[in-house]
């Protein structure tokens, strides 16, 4: 889809992040917004970011919508949970008077090795990174299909979708399946002879909140955190803080959209880690993870 002004993007986990920055790109590029996640002031800082981004882009110095007469609209969305999801897209359709790109970005981070993780773990991970990426599709993409015009479904997946390394086993467990839901709906839109195209965004390491998802996380699914799990997450601090700009994701994920690539690399070194990967795998070896960036 190369023409982005005038159409309609929805953003899941906008508050913060990756999620933000793919807001004020959208909003710079002239669309209409339906922005959700848990975070209720988050929400509304990105809602403003985006509106002044879209002013700043159309010379305009209004505040409140986007250049183009886009509109930007919020909505507190928890991703797992289905109802929720299918609230949000009924608005989003019913509001913006259709959906062109949907970004199911929303997502959480949880390390440590794979026997010490409780169900608790994998029901909050499994939860938002892999619900959240199915009910996003499950809710807009048969209504994307019958508006039968160009469409883009972006997933945020991560580089623990594509490498399973050691200490971030339920992430890689979430992340493959997010990969896979990606690559599965890529398949069965070509085969049906859609307009809409899949993106799986893989990044590496992001200068996001991502390494403070405990924020977020439920009471309900709260437990003790372990010795493993912290020091999985003081590793991904610093992945964090040495990575890249959340704007440079946003627009990479934009070139995507418009040259309609599926795959996603934020990080030069991947590409060659993955071809290795591959080769370890074929030998009968386990793979030697990347040198995570
Ligand atoms: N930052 C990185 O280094 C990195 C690397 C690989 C993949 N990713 C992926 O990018 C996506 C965005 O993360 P980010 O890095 O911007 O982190 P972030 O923590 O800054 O943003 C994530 C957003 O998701 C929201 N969220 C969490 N649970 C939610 C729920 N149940 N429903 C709705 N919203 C929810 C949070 O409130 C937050 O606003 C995630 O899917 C993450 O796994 C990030």
């Amino acid at each position: 889809m190369r023409e982005l002004s005038g159409k309609v993007a929805v953003v899941t986990g906008a508050s913060s992040g990756i999620g933000r920055a793919l807001a004020v790109r959208f909003a710079a590029e002239g669309m209409s917004l339906m922005l959700a996640d848990v975070d209720a002031r988050g929400l509304t800082e990105t809602a403003a970011m985006a509106s002044e981004a879209a002013a700043m882009a159309s010379g305009d110095s209004g505040a409140v919508s986007t250049g183009s007469g886009g509109k930007v609209l919020t909505q507190i969305t928890d991703v797992s949970d289905a109802p929720a999801v299918h609230h949000l897209a009924n608005r989003a359709f019913g509001e913006l008077g259709g959906v062109h790109v949907l970004c199911n970005n929303a997502g959480v981070f949880q390390g440590g090795r794979m026997w010490t993780r409780t169900e608790e773990d994998f029901a909050w991970l499994l939860g938002v990174n892999v619900w959240g990426v199915l009910h996003g599709i499950r809710e807009f993409v048969p209504r994307m299909i019958e508006q039968d015009t160009e469409g883009h479904i972006v997933n945020s997946v991560s580089v623990a979708g594509l490498f399973a390394g050691p200490n971030l086993g339920g992430q890689a467990v979430s992340k493959y399946a997010a990969l896979a839901a990606s690559q599965a709906l890529a398949h069965d839109l070509r085969q049906v002879g859609s307009k809409l195209r899949v993106t799986a965004l893989c990044p590496g390491g992001v200068r996001t909140g991502i390494s403070r998802s405990e924020r977020v996380r439920p009471a309900d699914l709260a437990v003790a955190r372990t010795r493993d799990d912290l020091s999985s997450q003081e590793w991904l601090d610093e992945v964090v803080d040495k990575g890249v700009d959340p704007a440079e994701v946003a627009d990479a994920t934009v070139d995507a959209i418009r040259d309609e690539r599926f795959l996603v690399l934020t990080h030069e070194g991947y590409e060659r880690s993955l071809r290795e990967q591959i080769s370890a795998l074929l030998d009968g070896e386990i793979p030697e993870p990347p040198d995570y960036e």
